[in-house]
């Protein structure tokens, strides 16, 4: 049977065995898929191992995702832009591809909201590697503006510079945002700490709609934060979690599964409904 697997660490508590189990029993695909926890230092040698020993594909998490990016034989223009990979696969021909589904993964969930990108004005905070995923596929949106606020403002202003070929992405520090904004997207890991990113709560209003790239049984800091000053419309990370797995899957297997009873079950599994 086809083997695959998620490479991460710590990665016990990955949904990716749940989910990529779900698309192959919806799309009638013979695959195993499973869990790597190597130490940090040994990533390389039991990504070596795994493909030396017949696995077809893999998804890469944190905190292998740059490593992964300089292991792989060829990138694709995604995992380039992004300077990360999240999802290798063996070609026929036996070459590692390497690729980057997360920012793909997080418009198609913005797309499933509802939430209109095309000359629409973004605000993304955070400049880390979650940003730089996501970058790419929003300016591919057409926004007719994306600006990026980070704490550190350099990390802004450089990823804005990398990125400005692309389309309007400019960096502003979070004392100069002025809104309005219609979409602002949290890709800092602050809610991992219960902590909330240093945003204005006058940036908040009834029409803007908020995305966390986290998630958790229960609403996020920023999430609760936004609701409370009047956010129209909040979402988290949970759908893009479900997406970016639906376009690995179509990467390895050249048949695009759908998402949506995959994220019911999900949500399910995790009690949140
Ligand atoms: P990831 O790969 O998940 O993006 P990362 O590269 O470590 O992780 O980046 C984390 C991001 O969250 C950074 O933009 C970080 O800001 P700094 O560049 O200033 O470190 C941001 N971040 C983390 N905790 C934060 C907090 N409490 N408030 C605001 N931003 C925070």
């Amino acid at each position: 049977m086809d083997r695959y697997l998620v490479f991460g660490h710590p990665v016990r508590h990955s949904k990716s065995p749940f989910i990529h189990t779900l698309f192959a029993r919806q799309t009638q695909q013979e695959l195993e898929y499973g869990l790597a926890e190597p130490a940090v230092d040994e990533f390389a040698q039991a990504l070596r191992t795994f493909f030396d020993q017949g696995g077809k594909g893999c998804n890469v998490t944190v905190p292998f995702k740059e490593q992964a990016f300089t292991l792989v034989d060829c990138l694709s223009s995604r995992a380039k832009r992004a300077g990360a990979v999240n999802t290798i696969k063996l070609t026929d021909d036996g070459v590692l591809l390497g690729d980057n589904t997360d920012g793909a993964g997080l418009v198609a969930d913005l797309k499933s909201h509802g939430v209109t990108l095309a000359d629409s004005r973004i605000l993304l905070l955070g400049a880390g590697g979650a940003a730089r995923g996501a970058l790419a596929p929003l300016l591919a949106e057409l926004p007719s503006e994306l600006v990026i606020a980070n704490r550190t403002h350099t990390k802004a202003q450089q990823l804005a510079a990398e990125f400005c070929d692309l389309g309007p992405v400019t960096a502003q520090t979070y004392e100069q945002l002025a809104g309005p904004f219609d979409l602002v997207i949290n890709s800092t890991s602050a809610s991992l700490q219960g902590e909330l990113p240093p945003l204005a709560p006058a940036l908040i209003h009834t029409d803007i709609a908020i995305y966390d790239m986290m998630y958790g049984a229960s609403d996020t800091a920023f999430i609760s934060w936004a609701k409370q000053h009047g956010a129209r419309q909040s979402m988290d990370g949970l759908g893009m979690l479900v997406e970016q797995a639906a376009e690995a899957f179509t990467v390895w297997r050249g048949i695009r599964p759908g998402t949506k009873q995959v994220l019911r079950e999900l949500k399910r599994n995790l009690g949140v409904i």
